[in-house]
């Protein structure tokens, strides 16, 4: 089987997403253990190398909410590195945030992220939980980093499954 390559891309002020980042990482680690199949990077968005994202066959992007919406960095990174590229089309596009108090917003934080992806027509799976069947979270708890490990566990079956140009 053809190894692919996921990468987690993060914003995290106050170390909340790094902590989900990295706990979705050992989901996507674990399940791959078992066929050996994925390659998994996880970077903050300031360290990111645009030549990781374009050798990437899933990109799964994690930043808080801010203000009621998706915070700003993450916002601009995508935005930016996503800007008339077409290097992205047919691979998994995936996302999640964390909020503090209030749930509201995190519609427009993933529809934000997803809407980037769908522009540049990658493959946006639903998981059916939380907005848009991505990952929301609340307060950090040992439950919501359980459920960050089972995210990346879905999402390394379904990168498994996917078929490449190479293959
Ligand atoms: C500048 C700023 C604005 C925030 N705005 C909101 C908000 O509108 N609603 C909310 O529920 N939490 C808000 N929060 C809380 C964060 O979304 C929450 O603590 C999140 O888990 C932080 O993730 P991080 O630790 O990865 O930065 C805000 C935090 C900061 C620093």
């Amino acid at each position: 089987m053809t190894t692919k390559k996921v990468t987690i891309i993060f914003f995290s002020k106050t170390g909340n997403i790094k902590k989900m980042a990295e706990a979705i990482g050992a989901g996507l680690k674990n399940e791959s253990e078992k066929s050996n199949h994925i390659d998994v990077n996880i970077t903050d968005i300031d360290k990111v190398q645009t030549e990781t994202l374009v050798s990437s066959n899933c990109i799964i992007a994690g930043a808080p909410i801010h203000y009621g919406k998706l915070a700003t960095p993450m916002e601009n990174f995508l935005k930016e590195s996503f800007l008339n590229s077409e290097v992205h089309r047919g691979k998994i596009g995936s996302c999640f945030t964390s909020y503090g108090v209030d749930i509201e917003g995190s519609e427009i934080a993933i529809l934000t992220m997803v809407q980037i992806f769908l522009e540049h027509g990658m493959l946006v799976p639903g998981f059916g939980d939380g907005p848009l069947g991505q990952f929301v979270a609340g307060a950090l708890d040992e439950q919501v980093l359980a459920n960050c490990n089972d995210f990346g566990k879905n999402i390394a079956d379904l990168t498994k499954r996917l078929k490449t140009s190479q293959q």
